[in-house]
């Protein structure tokens, strides 16, 4: 049996599956193997060296060099490597990707998935379906390794860019001030550098795009909270007819399978507005490098044929650098590397369960005041201030939600009542003679009617009263769904993946696709 190390069968759907001490790792140990293969030096130190790690390729969605610097840096390992062929697969007969996966992981002692997908939060979804039903059968989990979903992220793109960036800067980082131009909205590598940017202290980021190929508010928010300095320009033109003009510059292409009719009528326009022009170049900071995670258009390039030969050209030596880092990323979760890691490991975090905070009880009071209804309660449970503030008909709908996903079927009564306090409605439901809910049940109300009260009333008194809260997470319910029809727990994609949200600030994001939600959108009905 082979040593693990720390980061033996981690799966990276995302940036920040890694911490920024785990990223530096890997940016380090790709700096040594780098080094190592290009002087001709022992390898073994870094190979994981056996047939028995099976690695799969599974591109859904087209690829050169991803999958090719994926199936390389696999090759280097001396796995068995296996290049899923998709295109004549049971996926023609509409079999499903977990079911696809049961079947795969059954035949290696540990495997590695890495999965390229037009449907967005397949890996994450991935880990945690195949990762249970792993556990059940006795089968070591698989990691799985995200090759681009859809226009959520490239983590190992992000990894090898920004790899390619420190080489840049000799490995200073302190500080960095980056373009983006081109399609910002489309871009998933664009989006994972909202995460990827940190490893530098000061970020100064300038946004180059017209507004229909601009960063999704998302993306732009998660770099503010990450202290990002942004600004933002409609063009090349527009962004360098000011005084301070970046000096490492990142292409995207125009996506354009993915754009809509609406969009593709300004192309042209659009293209004009990201296309280098030759009047450009003396524009640019002395050393300017120009990065593009490649491919480019070749009939219309956004970097034109003129600059390849420049020493702006940092793409080609950035491609090269994706074979290194994935090198690295399949030895870490192999666990043949990670050894001489000495940072802050990922923690799998766990929301905090602030959902229930106890209420203040009047000492002396009578219990008088739930006697509104159709039967006072003596004994037994009372659901209060429900949907308060809502119109009474939104009441009455919150109320028969409650009903149905609680299960409350029972002798009680319920209804839309003005509140005693003030002119505002909220629903009561009343339960007599039930002693308590269970914590599944509360947890459940919460996520229905934050901001309800529970209130356990003994021999006429509140014993007890729970203000509750809006959960951490929102899973479980038939109700709820993502609104993003590309993404893995879409009723569309009929991949049996239960949605499921969880808080971040004021709304929620999908734990798969991570699209951002309101309260009120969570729910389909
Ligand atoms: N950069 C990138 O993802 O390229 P491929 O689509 O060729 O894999």
């Amino acid at each position: 049996m082979k040593p693990k190390g720390p980061f033996y069968g981690r799966s990276v759907s995302v940036v920040h599956d890694l911490t920024a001490d785990e990223q530096w790792y890997l940016y380090r140990k790709t700096a040594e193997i780098k080094a190592a293969v290009l002087e001709g030096r022992d390898l073994s130190a870094y190979r994981f060296g056996d047939t028995e790690l099976s690695v799969y390729l599974i591109f859904l969605e087209d690829s050169t060099r991803t999958k090719e610097s994926f199936r390389n840096a696999a090759v280097f390992h001396q796995a068995t490597v296996s290049v899923f062929d998709a295109a004549h697969s049971s996926f023609n007969k509409k079999e499903s990707l977990t079911d696809t996966l049961k079947m795969l992981v059954g035949y290696s002692r540990r495997s590695i998935f890495i999965i390229r997908s037009t449907v967005e939060g397949v890996t994450r979804a991935l880990e945690v379906t195949i990762g249970d039903y792993c556990r059940k059968a006795g089968i070591a989990p698989p990691s799985f390794l995200n090759a681009g979903d859809g226009k959520h992220e490239h983590p190992s793109q992000e990894f090898l860019d920004e790899y390619s960036f420190l080489e840049k800067k000799n490995w200073n980082r302190d500080s960095i001030h980056i373009a983006l131009t081109g399609d910002l909205y489309f871009g998933r590598t664009v989006h994972s550098k909202a995460d990827g940017l940190k490893i530098f202290k000061e970020v100064r980021v300038d946004l180059v795009a017209p507004s229909e190929l601009g960063l999704p508010d998302f993306y732009r928010q998660r770099m503010i909270d990450n202290g990002f300095i942004l600004r933002t320009f409609p063009s090349i033109d527009a962004y360098l007819a000011q005084g301070e003009v970046a000096d490492l510059w990142y292409f995207t292409r125009l996506q354009l399978e993915r754009m809509g009719e609406d969009v593709l009528d300004k192309v042209g326009r659009l293209k004009h507005a990201v296309t280098v022009r030759p009047d450009h170049l003396d524009k640019l900071p002395l050393g300017t490098k120009f990065y593009h995670p490649l491919p480019q258009n070749r009939t219309e390039p956004t970097i034109p044929d003129f600059v390849t030969p420049l020493d702006l050209n940092g793409w080609d030596e950035q491609s090269r650098n994706g074979y290194f880092t994935r090198i690295t990323l399949i030895g870490m979760v192999a666990g043949c590397l990670g050894f001489d890691f000495t940072g802050k490991l990922k923690v799998h975090e766990h929301p905090a369960d602030d959902f229930v905070e106890t209420g203040r009880i009047n000492p002396h009071g009578k219990h008088t005041e739930y006697k509104t209804g159709i039967k006072p309660v003596d004994d037994g449970i009372v659901i209060d201030h429900i949907g308060m503030g809502r119109s009474v008909e939104q009441i009455w709908k919150l109320l028969d939600k409650i009903r149905r996903n609680l299960q409350l079927n029972y002798l009680a009564s319920m209804g839309v009542f003005s509140s005693v306090k003030s002119d505002v409605v909220k629903g009561l439901i009343s339960i007599p003679d039930l002693p308590e809910l269970g914590f599944k049940k509360v947890k459940k109300l919460a996520a229905l009617s934050p901001g309800c009260t529970l209130n356990l009333v003994r021999s006429k008194h509140v014993i007890q009263k729970y203000r509750l809260h809006m959960p951490p997470r929102i899973y479980n319910f038939a109700e709820i769904g993502c609104r993003n029809e590309n993404c893995v727990s879409h009723a569309k994609q009929h991949e049996g993946i239960s949605p499921e949200f969880e808080r971040r600030g004021e709304g929620f994001v999908c734990r798969f696709c991570e699209r951002p939600h309101t309260y009120d959108d969570i729910w389909t009905d």
